[in-house]
């Protein structure tokens, strides 16, 4: 007999209409829909059409209805502000989130309006989401990790009439100050956002320009609290930037319905987790994870979600992850493998493991990058709780391959996100868009059409949207990943196959800092690769070719060409390194092998490409890599 994942992953692909309109019952609606799923615009499909609904009223007021008003919604916990802790009920998270609702409505913000949150780990960044959710507007939150630049390009596309920001960031030891940040990018952009809304920390005073900005704790003392206005289920409920191929980022669209209907789903089916359970996802509101499993899902679900503002290490030690899961009784725990190898590196032993109480902790689930086998052992080993690596994509807002331990609990594979999640119909496809063979590494595609949740198009550019995913391999999404099944259908997600690298779980473009180091005034031609790192998995490393005639010392243009991707990109790009070569190895047609680069430096097996310019470049590189301790020096 078939287990209840195999009953739910065949019906959600033979009958997905049926599949996702059941689970849609769970969904508080205004109006039901006409179709669940409409494709008489392909390849623009939606999900729940002639259907109206809020998503704030599903992860707040709904619960305040049904019986969670004096439940706690959100627990906010920041080591790196002397160790604040600040809870809120969902009672006081709806009376919150509707008064600042009522604020951005006093200033002009109206449904279909964006509004773009530059915000830290605070709770207000949580509200600031759902506010907007609340009237209808849609909400852009950019990583306080990026610098004014990339700001600035997201504040021209997006345009938003608000912008919302906190005075200050706050990384270990160091206070990060928005308003310069904010300022440059607003001087940067071409459109202009009618206010800024400043929410002032303690740890930096921020200097408002009248007439422009808002002091966020003053609006709100006037403010009168708006209630949830109705929208389609098609309409977008926030764009999330991504790092595309080039420096120009990809606006994910997030509609309403389907992420609501798919992401409640998740929390049980996935997850275990049941309302009530309090569920940690350690990571940051301005990259999906956050979006999806520090807010929006574990409150559609009832759960009490944990805000941290921290890192796994130094804030203010490896322990800091029990302490947070003692305290407030965590159950499950999501978050980085590279956040695992940190607190592995610092604490081998999982000594500081034994000071807290950890008999609430059930699941740990990793995801944004490969878990790989030793940091995976070593957490099984020293939490004994299931540890479920799961992966997924921005563009998808939850997992595409996960082993749904809500429905059955496979056995783990090392390597492996274990199956394709209901929905997801998974095929690994050649070049010449044929099935490859099982165990034969290829394109991993998902044969259309997506589910509920995933991006229905990209913002302002519904032929980025096409070319970029749809174009590839006909009536398929290609997720520009590269990775096999096995005889038990087990996918394997073996790396990228575009120029996107992930740093620390951090998603970035080579591409994108290819396009800084190539405005240096003395650079000729440049590539940056990806490079294995034991605690980030991936590092950027630049190759710079110098102009003729260029005398200047060449540690002196290195050290302009890093400042000058923390000062475009900011300093979550981690770019600290590029060596000056003669030559850059290409193909006949000038494609430069960034492939093979990366291959040679991380020492991996690699055959000469056929169309190869000169192979004696690739004996060049080799040895300039030898020469800063990568190509196989380090481990020798
Ligand atoms: N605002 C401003 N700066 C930020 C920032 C933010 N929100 N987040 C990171 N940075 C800065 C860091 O301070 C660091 O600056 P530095 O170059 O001056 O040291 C730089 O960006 C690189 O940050 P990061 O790659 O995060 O490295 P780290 O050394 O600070 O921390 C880890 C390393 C592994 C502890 C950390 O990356 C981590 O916790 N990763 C988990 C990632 C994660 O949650 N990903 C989400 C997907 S689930
Ligand atoms: P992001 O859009 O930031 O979530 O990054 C998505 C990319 O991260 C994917 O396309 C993968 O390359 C990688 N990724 C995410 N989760 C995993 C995982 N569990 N295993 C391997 N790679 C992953």
């Amino acid at each position: 007999m078939s287990n209840a994942f195999e009953q739910a992953y065949r019906r959600s692909l033979e009958d997905p209409e049926g599949f996702w309109g059941d689970v849609a019952e769970d969904v508080r609606w205004y109006k039901k829909w006409d179709k669940v799923f409409d494709d008489s615009n392909k390849p623009f499909n939606r999900w729940f059409v002639g259907a109206e609904v809020n998503t704030c009223f599903n992860a707040l007021d709904r619960h305040v209805e049904e019986g969670r008003a004096d439940q706690l919604a959100l627990i906010y916990d920041s080591p790196v502000t002397g160790n604040t802790v600040r809870k809120f009920t969902y009672r006081e998270l709806r009376d919150e989130v509707a008064k600042f609702a009522g604020v951005l409505k006093a200033h002009g913000v109206e449904k279909g309006d964006r509004v773009i949150l530059y915000m830290p780990m605070v709770p207000e960044a949580a509200m600031a989401m759902l506010a907007c959710a609340r009237l209808g507007a849609i909400h852009s939150v950019v990583f306080g990790g990026f610098a004014s630049n990339e700001l600035a390009v997201r504040i021209d596309d997006a345009k938003p009439k608000i912008i919302v920001a906190a005075s200050c960031g706050i990384e270990v030891g160091r206070v990060i100050e928005y308003m310069p940040l904010l300022n440059g990018a607003i001087d940067l952009a071409k459109h202009k956002p009618d206010h800024c809304i400043i929410l002032g920390r303690p740890e930096a005073k921020a200097a408002l320009l009248d007439g422009r900005d808002v002091d966020w704790a003053e609006a709100m003392k006037s403010a009168e609290p708006a209630d949830c206005v109705p929208v389609a289920a098609t309409d977008p409920l926030y764009i999330l930037y991504t790092s595309g191929t080039t420096g120009e980022p990809k606006g994910v669209v997030r509609d309403n319905g389907g992420h609501l209907v798919a992401l409640k789903w998740t929390m049980k089916n996935i997850y275990d987790a049941d309302p009530g359970d309090v569920y940690w996802a350690a990571s940051d509101v301005g990259w999906v994870v956050g979006h999806s499993y520090i807010v929006y899902a574990p409150l559609f679900h009832g759960c009490t979600t944990v805000l941290f503002e921290g890192k796994p290490v130094g804030t203010p030690d490896a322990g800091v992850f029990w302490r947070v899961i003692s305290d407030h009784k965590v159950k499950i725990l999501f978050t980085a493998p590279t956040a695992f190898r940190a607190i592995k590196r610092d604490d081998p032993d999982g000594a500081l493991m034994k000071n807290y109480d950890l008999s609430h902790f059930k699941y740990l689930f990793l995801a944004g990058e490969r878990t790989d086998p030793d940091t995976l052992h070593w957490a099984e080993e020293k939490v004994g709780v299931p540890v479920i690596d799961h992966w997924w994509q921005t563009e998808t807002g939850w997992s595409i391959a996960a082993n749904c331990v809500g429905l059955h609990k496979y056995p783990v594979k090392p390597g492996s996100p274990t199956k394709a999640a209901p929905g997801f119909d998974v095929r690994i496809l050649g070049p010449d868009g044929e099935a490859v063979p099982t165990g034969e590494t290829g394109a991993i595609c998902i044969k259309l059409p997506l589910p509920p949740s995933c991006l229905p198009t990209l913002w302002n550019a519904d032929d980025r949207f096409v070319t970029s995913y749809l174009s590839d391999f006909d009536g398929y999404y290609n997720t520009s990943d590269a990775g096999f099944i096995d005889e038990d259908g087990y996918l394997y997600i073996m790396g990228r196959t575009d120029d996107i690298i992930n740093v620390a779980g951090h998603r970035l473009s080579t591409g994108g800092m290819e396009e800084v180091l190539a405005n240096h005034p003395d650079v000729a031609e440049c590539a940056v690769i990806g490079v294995a790192d034991d605690l980030k998995g991936q590092l950027p490393l630049g190759f710079l070719v110098l102009k003729a005639g260029v005398i200047k010392d060449h540690r002196e243009v290195v050290a302009e060409v890093v400042t000058m991707v923390r000062d475009r990109i900011g300093p979550v790009a981690a770019f600290r390194q590029a060596i000056i070569v003669d030559r850059l190895p290409k193909t006949r047609s000038g494609k430069i092998l960034r492939s093979t680069m990366q291959k040679i430096a991380d020492n991996e097996e690699f055959k000469l490409p056929a169309t190869i310019d000169d192979p004696v470049i690739l004996d060049e590189i080799r040895e300039a890599l030898e020469g800063v301790g990568y190509a196989g020096v380090r481990n020798s």
